[in-house]
C-alpha cells in the first residue's frame, strides 16, 4: 500500500480523553478525494497502525482531520496519538478508504453516534447539511465534559438537528433508541457508530422498523458471536506456496504467516478494517471478524486472516 508523509499541523483536545489531529500532506500534491464514513491507516510509530475516521470537510484537500479517544488499557495506538505524537511530528498515512459508506438520495437519515463513534457521523451530517437532505443526528455520551465537538455541532449550521443525549444509563439510552428507531420514514436509512453494547441495542430497536439493508454500522473492535470462543488447531495450506503450517489453538492465521516470514497486508489485526481478506480454495471459514458482509460471510470465499479460523481441521488459502 503507498503511504502518504504527512505533517500533524494541529491538535485539539475535543472532550475529556479525546484528541483531534489535523493532518497536513508534506509534498505539494492534495489528498486523494475521500467520501464521509472514509478512515485512514495512521502509522502512529513503533511498527503500531490504527484505522480513524475522517472528520474534516472532505472538500479540504489540503488537509484531513482525525479524532481519537484514549482507552484503558491502551493497545498502543491511543497512548501513542495521545502522550507521544505532538504538533509538528511526521507520520504516515494510507489513503482514506470507505467501509461505512454514505447513501446520498435517501429521503431522510437518523445519523446515530456514541462516544468517538462521532467522528464518521459528524461527517456524514455535514454532508447532508450541504446536500441540504433531511436528516437528524442523536450523539450519546457519559457526559458533557465527554461530548467532543460539542461546539461545532451546536453553533454549526445544523444544530437544530441534533440531540445529545448525556449521561443515560443503559436503560434510559434504550428508551431513547427504542423511540428513534420504533419507526421508519418512508425509505431512510440509519447510520451507527459506536461501541459495542450501543450497536447491538440500537440494532435491537431497529428491529423491525428497518429492514437489514437501511441500517448501516461501523464497529472500531470486533465483536461477533464467536469472537473470544474456544478455538481448536487446524492446518492451512497455501496454494500457491504448495505449504502447509499449522495454526495453534491460541494462534491466528496471520500470527502463523509471520512467524513463517510470509508477508501479507494487515492493519487492525482485530477483524474491523478487511486488509487482511483473502480469498479461501477450500474449507470452511469460521468468521470472527466484524467486517465481512453476511453475503460474504454465507458464500464462504473470503477469510480475514487476522482473527478468522477453520471449522473443520483443514482450510486452503489462495496464497
Ligand atoms: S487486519 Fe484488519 S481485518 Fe484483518
Amino acid at each position: 500500500m503507498v503511504l502518504i508523509n504527512v505533517e500533524v499541523r494541529k491538535i485539539t483536545r475535543e472532550a475529556e480523553g479525546v484528541r483531534s489531529f489535523v493532518l497536513a500532506r508534506r509534498s505539494r500534491l492534495n489528498f486523494p478525494r475521500y467520501t464521509p464514513g472514509s478512515h485512514i491507516d495512521v502509522h502512529c510509530g513503533e511498527g503500531i497502525i490504527r484505522q480513524y475516521s475522517l472528520c474534516g470537510d472532505p472538500a479540504d484537500r489540503r488537509h484531513l482531520m482525525i479524532a481519537v479517544r484514549q482507552v484503558y488499557p491502551s493497545r498502543g495506538g491511543s497512548d501513542l496519538m495521545h502522550k507521544v505524537v505532538e504538533e509538528g511530528d511526521r507520520l504516515e498515512i494510507g489513503a482514506p478508504r470507505n467501509n461505512f459508506p454514505l447513501v446520498e438520495d435517501a429521503p431522510h437519515s437518523v445519523l446515530l453516534a456514541a462516544g468517538i463513534g462521532i467522528t464518521p457521523i459528524i461527517a456524514m451530517a455535514d454532508r447532508l447539511h450541504a446536500l441540504g437532505s433531511s436528516f437528524e443526528m442523536h450523539y450519546f455520551s457519559r457526559a458533557p465534559g465527554h461530548t467532543a465537538f460539542r461546539r461545532r455541532l451546536t453553533h454549526g449550521d445544523f444544530g437544530d438537528r441534533v440531540s445529545f443525549h448525556e449521561g443515560l444509563d443503559p436503560a434510559r439510552t434504550g428508551e431513547v433508541l427504542d423511540g428513534v428507531l420504533g419507526y421508519r420514514v418512508d425509505a431512510a436509512r440509519v447510520y451507527i457508530c459506536g461501541p459495542g453494547p450501543f450497536m447491538d441495542r440500537a440494532r435491537e430497536a431497529a428491529q423491525g422498523a428497518w429492514p437489514e439493508d437501511s441500517i448501516h454500522l461501523e464497529r472500531f473492535a470486533a465483536k461477533t458471536a464467536l469472537a473470544g470462543a474456544p478455538a481448536h488447531p487446524f492446518s492451512v495450506t497455501l496454494a500457491r506456496r504448495n505449504l502447509t503450517l499449522e495454526v495453534g489453538r491460541d494462534q491466528t492465521i496471520l500470527e502463523v504467516l509471520e512467524e513463517n516470514g510470509i508477508d501479507t497486508a494487515f492493519s487492525c489485526e482485530q477483524g474491523v478494517c478487511g486488509t487482511c481478506v483473502t480469498d479461501v480454495l477450500s474449507g470452511t471459514p469460521e468468521h470472527r471478524d466484524s467486517f465481512l458482509s453476511r453475503g460474504q460471510r454465507e458464500s464462504g470465499q473470503v477469510i480475514c486472516l487476522c482473527v478468522s479460523r477453520a471449522v473443520g481441521d483443514r482450510i486452503v488459502l489462495d496464497l
